[in-house]
């Protein structure tokens, strides 16, 4: 038994934070961005818009445009880095808003490789035979975290969501082995310092803007390169797959410069490894998700995929996997045409 995508969704709010708007509040430019991290705009959600609602949007997208029952939905794996709150669990308001009535939600964080762990978690449980259709959820409101002051992160990231149906195959398309990986040691070079059990929110940890992202970004910079290099190798001998096997890679989206490194690792041709960050920068948990939705219609049944991942944690991880039959998708080409052209994903 396989566990196969057969639908996707994707969703970013409409307003735009460009690198010029960036290099005008703190001592940046537009190029020095462009240049160094590939990233030349990303989404910014409004004040009203929690992670729960890019997440309920996008799939609100998958359902629509596939034409999936939600009530088929046995449960929903959200993965996230910026909750709603830290208590409940955003999934339970996702499953609300969506109206998954006979599905369970749960949250999982693993910052950014948290949508590769929570495929794999999904996965796992339709290979058990317990499950048959579970959604697969990446969402972030990474400008609820970030410190606009702070030149080293503010110009990283960005909002967005992506799902995906898991469903129950006894074909051989779907997910292969993964390989998934964690290092604690990695902590502290990149988290959320105040907020949680550790460090309570208090006047002190307000004054010292404990409650935004710190990274140490050249070091994080050089673990992504060479754990995300390691790891594709790795799953590609593990799933005995050769590198001109694979079809499409799709990388985490944290900086350009980490992904044509990855790739020229693999030695694989540039042409196969899909970037988008350009408009979108780092949305975290979504990168993944609205990678495989951005560029859908490129993916051909029977054809390999290598997903590969790295962040905060350490956290890491790839696998691969073989794309079989999607669903009817509603969407007319014009229709993504025009998305495409505008940037804009809409529900
Ligand atoms: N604008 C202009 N100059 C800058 C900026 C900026 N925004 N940021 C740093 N600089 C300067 C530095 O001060 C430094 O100056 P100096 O040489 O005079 O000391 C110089 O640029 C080089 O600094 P580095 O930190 O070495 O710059 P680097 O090329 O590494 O780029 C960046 C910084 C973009 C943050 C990069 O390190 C990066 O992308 N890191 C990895 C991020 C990542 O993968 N995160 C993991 C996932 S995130 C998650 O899990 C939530």
């Amino acid at each position: 038994m396989n566990a196969v995508i057969t639908a996707i969704g994707g969703f970013v709010p409409p307003a735009i934070l460009d690198n010029k708007k960036i290099s005008e509040t703190v001592d940046t430019s537009e190029e020095w961005i462009e240049k160094r991290t590939g990233i030349k705009e990303r989404r910014i959600a409004d004040d009203d818009t929690a992670t729960s609602d890019l997440a309920s949007a996008a799939i609100e997208n998958l359902l629509e445009n596939y034409n999936v029952d939600r009530k088929e939905i046995e449960a929903l794996v959200l993965a996230t880095a910026t909750p709603d709150h830290i208590l409940s669990p955003t999934a339970s308001k996702v499953c609300e808003k969506s109206g998954l009535t006979n599905a369970f939600g749960v949250d999982l964080n693993a910052a950014c490789s948290g949508f590769l762990y929570a495929l794999e978690t999904a996965a796992s449980m339709i290979e058990s035979g317990r499950y048959e259709k579970i959604i697969v959820v990446g969402a972030d409101k990474m400008s609820s975290i970030v410190d606009y002051e702070d030149r080293n992160t503010c110009i990283l990231f960005g909002d967005g969501a992506g799902a995906v149906l898991l469903e129950k195959t006894e074909s051989n398309y779907g997910l292969m082995k993964s390989i998934l990986r964690t290092d604690g040691s990695g902590t502290s070079s990149l988290l959320v310092p105040a907020g949680g059990s550790k460090t309570p929110a208090s006047m002190q940890s307000i004054l010292h803007r404990s409650h935004f992202l710190k990274q140490e970004g050249s070091f994080v910079f050089k673990k992504a390169v060479a754990s995300m290099s390691q790891v594709s190798q790795d799953v590609l001998a593990k799933n005995e797959l050769d590198t001109d096997e694979i079809d499409w890679v799709i990388p985490h989206q944290a900086n350009l410069r980490i992904i044509n490194a990855v790739g020229e690792s693999l030695n694989i041709d540039s042409e196969k490894v899909k970037v988008n960050i350009e408009r979108y920068g780092n949305t975290t948990s979504a990168t993944i998700p609205l990678c495989l939705w951005d560029f859908r219609e490129d993916f051909k049944e029977g054809q390999n995929l290598l997903i590969t991942t790295f962040g905060a944690g350490f956290s890491w991880g790839a696998t691969c996997l073989k794309w079989g039959i999607m669903r009817d998708d509603k969407t007319t080409k014009s229709f993504r045409a025009n998305v495409r052209k505008k940037s804009v994903l809409t529900v």
